[in-house]
């Protein structure tokens, strides 16, 4: 599935002159069409296999954009989790409350996280908005400050998801984006009259494709990262037509406590 090589090629997301607006209204996209799919059910054993294995009591998503599959999944743990919300520019407009959720307010850099957010660090579809000596930045920073990582990524750099699946994002995103809440008139004018979002969307879908790390480049991305005390495991699980990439990153020896 990864044969096909590696490129960085650029996100509009991701460019300063990108109006805020597009790119939010994109996050914001990602996280309903993540909840309408039904992903929660799909990550949530990842997300409860790493508070198990962690020992960790409170979720530190980082890069949340407008939540991801997060908040959805949240419904499948066994127990209730604290989570905090964080991102590099938190989208403002994305619905993200509920009873157990908060939105650090403050602009968290994913390869520097502040100390006093301590719990099971997630990354849903962000690894590949790094580079990899930004990718492993990522990594390394929990590694070095103790805390549990997990990574997953649903974007997948196949045939498949590069040709059909870019070719039905523009088609999904009229229909997903009159779904977003809160309801923003401007996201459904740039979606129905004038299709900048299916179009803008759709360029950052397939290039997030050709980005993604496959099971290799993980491999790549923690061989300078092997200490003892630490382990480093990832897999490939099916999801619906495509398939779940993840990284777990812990400490080999359960804490006795990781998290508020
Ligand atoms: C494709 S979105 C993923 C959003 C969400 N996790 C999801 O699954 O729908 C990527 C997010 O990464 C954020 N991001 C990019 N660089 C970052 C960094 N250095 N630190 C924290 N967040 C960053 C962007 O602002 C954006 O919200």
């Amino acid at each position: 599935m990864t044969a096909l090589p590696r490129l960085h090629l650029f996100e509009l997301a991701d460019q300063p002159w990108f109006p805020r607006t597009l790119a939010d209204a994109g996050t914001a996209y990602l996280a309903t069409l993540q909840e309408k799919a039904g992903l929660g059910a799909v990550v949530a054993p990842l997300v409860e296999r790493g508070l198990a294995l962690s020992g960790a009591t409170r979720i530190v998503d980082l890069c949340s954009g407008g939540g991801g599959p997060l908040l959805a999944a949240r419904e499948h743990l066994a127990a209730p989790v604290p989570v905090v919300l964080t991102d590099l520019q938190p989208n403002v407009w994305a619905d993200r409350t509920g009873p157990g959720i908060t939105v650090h307010p403050e602009p968290v850099d994913a390869t520097a996280v502040p100390a006093e957010l301590a719990g099971l660090r997630t990354v849903f579809n962000a690894l590949h908005h790094f580079r990899p000596e930004g990718a492993r930045a990522v990594l390394r920073d929990a590694q070095e400050a103790g805390q549990p990582i997990l990574v997953v990524e649903l974007s997948e750099r196949g045939l498949l998801p590069l040709t059909v699946g870019t070719l039905f994002i523009p088609l999904v995103v009229l229909f997903v984006m009159p779904l977003v809440r809160p309801v923003r008139p401007l996201w459904l004018v740039l979606t129905w009259l004038l299709p900048v979002l299916p179009l803008t969307i759709a360029w950052d879908g397939w290039v997030s494709h050709w980005r993604t790390y496959g099971p290799e480049d993980l491999d790549a991305l923690v061989a300078p990262l092997a200490r003892e005390g630490w382990v480093w495991e990832h897999g490939r699980d099916p999801a619906g037509p495509g398939h779940v990439t993840w990284l777990l990153g812990r400490p080999e020896v359960t804490p006795r406590s990781s998290g508020a």
